[in-house]
């Protein structure tokens, strides 16, 4: 059923108080937009709390972001998300936060391209990091291009992350799942180990991607590895008096090349 322009609004409002509830925002922070069936796009305007907006807060402009009806100015985002729509038809919402977690993967400059979780892994594939672009310019839309047409969500350097779905509901439960797997990753940073998903469970993960109707075509660069290819290396596993042997033993052969 399609909904209407009021629907579509009332929904915006929703997202955007769960973004600002969950801490995903600050302050003017993230933007939210919505494609509307005539292709014009319903956006959240510049400068206004995610937590407390209302419907006439909105704005509708058209697919080169003119303003075509309501009071305030639309985001300074809005090429990114016009972009997205212009290069995902399949994609209906766009949701732009600042969750502290993933941003700060996105400010340390470490992508979220790790086979660690199996949801994530069959949900998103991986998470790349696009190079940095200064908010509010064609730089910043530049710089996310290439990962559009492959991947369905992304972190921004320096910035934040971006999520795009069919629809809005969609879109925020990709926010939802970058910024929880960004806390899983670090909890294993901090535990010192990472136990990555074998090449062929992960194999099984992508298969399970069409069955589950996921179609992105993932895409395996430079920037986003093969997520099997991180669980390629073998671990193992040592006891401290095992460390402190194999240590030894490599210092006593080196002092014996020196005399
Ligand atoms: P806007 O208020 O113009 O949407 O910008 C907010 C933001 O988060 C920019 O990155």
């Amino acid at each position: 059923m399609n909904k209407t322009l009021e629907q579509h609004r009332k929904d915006i409002v929703e997202i955007g108080r769960r973004v600002y509830r969950l801490g995903f925002v600050a302050a003017y922070d993230g933007n939210i937009s919505v494609r509307l069936p005539d292709g014009n796009v319903l956006a959240t305007p510049t400068a206004i709390s995610k937590g407390y907006m209302s419907e006439e807060d909105l704005v509708v402009v058209d697919a080169e972001g003119n303003k075509l009806e309501d009071e305030r100015k639309a985001s300074s985002e809005i090429a990114m998300h016009l972009l997205i729509y212009q290069l995902r038809p399949d994609i209906h919402a766009v949701v732009h936060a600042h969750p502290p977690c993933a941003t700060g993967y996105a400010a340390a400059g470490v992508p979220l391209t790790k086979a660690l979780i199996s949801e994530v892994v069959l949900s998103l594939g991986c998470i790349p990091l696009a190079k940095y672009g200064t908010p509010g310019t064609p730089e910043l839309a530049e710089a996310i291009k290439p990962y559009i047409p492959h991947y369905d969500a992304l972190l921004m350097a320096n910035h934040g992350v971006v999520a795009y779905g069919a629809d809005i509901y969609q879109a925020h439960g990709k926010m939802e799942t970058v910024e929880h797997f960004a806390r899983i990753s670090l909890t294993t940073r901090i535990l010192g180990k990472e136990t990555l998903l074998s090449s062929e469970d992960v194999d099984k993960l992508l298969v399970a991607r069409e069955r589950y109707g996921i179609k992105t075509p993932l895409k395996i660069t430079e920037a986003c590895p093969r997520v099997s290819d991180a669980g390629s290396e073998p671990t193992i596993t040592l006891t401290k008096s095992q460390l402190v042997d194999i240590i030894q033993s490599a210092l006593a052969e080196l002092q014996i090349k020196r005399h």
